[in-house]
């Protein structure tokens, strides 16, 4: 494996630029290689088959363009099982971390929220990561579907995300969670609107960073970590370029990415 490959990571659409902001921050010298599927996103309401399927052309366009990891900036890829995406690809796979441990590290009541896609909730896979390290700890996953739409429109605050966070904020008040955990890489751009709701009592945590450090730690290993130069993200999206871009400029360091449109087909 040449280790100035660049390191793959994929998402239905923008959600995935939280992550990949953090792991250029984490991973200075590394080089990127994106794609948003902003032609199909959201996925979190498709069918299993669906999403394996837009992951496999993902994953191809990616062995072919040559990688040394793929970073999945997406939880509702990642719940369908890292080993199943590696596939037989000669690069490793680093799914989102499920933010486990840090939920349990800074709840005091042990009640957690989580706000994820409904295939996300579904799988119950977040809630089987914390009660496999605290078998008391109570995890309340509610299922948010209408947020994925406003932030791929670039709509993060304002009235329809307002009242939209207020429906899926009130169980998890109800339930008396004291912290949240953003299971969904399109939320980080709603996050200020998701604190105010649930007020100062509650602590809303996002696991992108976990997720880099857990890349860090693979390419440290593996002896591909680059230790020189300044990294350059290369931003593809399947759809709506000039719109992505737009929404891109609310996360990222612009001049250290370029960006372009793709076809997986
Ligand atoms: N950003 C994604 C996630 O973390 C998926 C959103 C979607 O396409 O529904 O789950």
């Amino acid at each position: 494996m040449d280790k100035n490959l660049p390191v793959g990571v994929i998402d239905s659409g923008v959600g995935g630029l939280s992550v990949l902001k953090v792991l250029q921050k984490m991973l200075p010298h590394e080089d990127f290689l994106y794609i948003g599927d902003t032609a199909r996103t959201p996925y979190g309401q498709r069918t299993e088959a669906e999403i394996r399927a837009f992951v496999r052309e993902m994953t191809d366009y990616l062995n072919n363009a040559g990688i040394k990891l793929l970073v999945i900036a997406c939880n509702t890829i990642t719940v369908l099982g890292t080993e199943s995406i590696k596939n037989g690809y000669a690069f490793d796979v680093v799914g989102m971390s499920k933010g486990a441990e840090l939920a349990l590290g800074t709840t005091k009541n042990k009640k957690i929220g989580v706000m994820a896609t409904p295939f996300t909730v579904a799988s119950g896979a977040h809630k089987a990561a914390v009660n496999v390290l605290d078998a008391d700890a109570e995890v309340f996953a509610q299922g948010c579907p209408a947020f994925v739409p406003l932030v791929e429109s670039g709509v993060f605050e304002g009235e329809p995300v307002a009242k939209a966070i207020a429906e899926y904020a009130a169980p998890l008040k109800a339930a008396g969670v004291d912290v949240v955990l953003l299971s969904c890489t399109h939320f980080p751009f709603i996050r200020p609107a998701i604190e105010a709701e649930f007020g100062e009592g509650v602590t809303v945590l996002d696991p992108a960073e976990a997720t880099a450090l857990q890349s860090r730690l693979y390419l440290e290993r593996a002896g591909l970590l680059k230790l020189r130069g300044t990294g350059h993200a290369d931003v593809c999206f399947t759809a709506e370029l000039e719109r992505a871009k737009a929404i891109a400029e609310h996360m990222l360091d612009m001049d250290r990415c370029s960006f372009r449109q793709i076809s997986l087909k």
